[in-house]
């Protein structure tokens, strides 16, 4: 997706029309698309003199997605996005640990996250020291990250995966031990799906989850199929076992929305942030989104302001910067990651 250099209201407003989700603060009219449309133009216009590439994770607010972005997408994708600019800067719409992988691979590019809040409760769960210690414990574990970790973590472990390759990557790891982190679901999930592709491996997984899809259940699904018996449930993995077993679709943000793309089904119940629903009603205006959906703070804190602030003058806070050693470690993860999962795909990754 690439935004327009001079946007109009009625542009906009033709875009988030039909976002409903999240309560007053993703509903617009045309006179918000106005006010909106000012910072847009201002921010698209700096970032060609900037030569910045604006990358936006389907979670943020709606006109950070249809009015600035160059890219969007989940981890995976923003992640490969980001390997191939050639713009000198790279502004990541999303949170810290996002703008790390992109500055892991993009070392001497200018990576800046523009977020008040740029945490995860999963990247948060777990420190470098607690690898380490870790892997006193689980000798002989080839030791597998989940993105949402920070570049240190990363350093420590041999491979890192994203919700859009885990059960891939992992069945592909020639190691019959693994050890998981920082996510408790998607361990178990992961340990669940090894079994049902008969896939042997003995997996332990760290204790960590997301405060967002850690709150759905399966009495949930139940009540909405009995109401809505055409729906198609649709979740993400960072959902316990029980949801995720009691889903049609279980996949990373970007899958999810292929399959919403290419299933006839018309209703659906999103388990995941309200981003992606936000998104489902803007681009399949004819399907219909039942139930409700949670916001994550902290993807919710990147706003148009501070975008237009990054780009004029960043603060030291907003920079992302890796102790070179560390960048260096992480990158073997990441390499390992694009290797499992795109086997044609040329070793080097880093863009010097
Ligand atoms: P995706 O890579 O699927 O977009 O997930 C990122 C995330 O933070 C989910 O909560
Ligand atoms: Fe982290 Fe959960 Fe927010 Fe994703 S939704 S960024 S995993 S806190």
């Amino acid at each position: 997706m690439t935004s327009a250099s001079v946007m109009t209201p009625q542009q906009l407003y033709e875009k988030l029309k039909n976002v409903r989700v999240g309560g007053h603060v993703c509903q617009y009219s045309l006179k918000k698309c106005e006010e909106l449309v000012l910072l847009i133009n201002e921010i698209n216009r700096l970032k060609k003199e900037k030569d910045a590439v604006i990358l936006v994770h389907s979670y943020v607010s709606p006109e950070l997605v249809y009015g600035i972005a160059d890219f969007v997408g989940d981890s995976y994708k923003l992640s490969r996005d980001a390997i191939k600019t050639k713009a000198k800067t790279i502004i990541f719409v999303a949170v810290r640990f996002m703008g790390e992988t992109a500055k892991i691979v993009n070392p001497g590019k200018e990576v800046l996250v523009p977020a008040r809040e740029a945490g995860c409760t999963l990247a948060d769960a777990i420190k470098a020291e607690d690898v380490r210690r870790l892997k006193k414990e689980f000798p002989g574990y080839t030791f597998v990250c989940y993105v949402n970790t920070s570049a240190e973590v990363k350093a420590e472990c041999e491979v890192c995966v994203t919700s859009a390759n885990v059960y891939q990557v992992v069945e592909r790891i020639p190691s019959d031990k693994i050890y998981f982190l920082p996510d408790k679901f998607m361990g178990q999930n992961l340990k669940n799906e090894m079994a049902k592709r008969g896939v042997k491996k003995d997996i332990q997984y760290f204790s960590g989850t997301c405060y967002v899809h850690e709150e759905y259940t399966a009495e949930q699904i139940f009540k909405v199929r009995t109401e809505y018996p055409d729906v198609r449930i649709v979740s993400h993995p960072e959902c316990n076992a029980e949801v995720v077993a009691n889903s049609d679709f279980v996949g990373g943000t970007e899958q999810m929305l292929d399959y919403m793309r290419k299933t006839k089904a018309k209703q659906f119940l999103m388990l995941t942030e309200c981003g992606l629903s936000s998104r489902l009603q803007s681009e399949f205006p004819d399907k219909e989104l039942v139930g409700s959906c949670s916001l994550c703070k902290y993807m919710k804190s990147n706003t148009l302001e501070d975008v237009l602030r990054v780009l004029q003058n960043p603060s030291a806070h907003e920079r992302i910067e890796i102790a070179e050693d560390v960048r260096v470690r992480a990158l073997k993860s990441l390499e390992a990651m694009f290797k499992y999962a795109e086997p044609g795909m040329p070793k080097k990754v880093v863009c010097e």
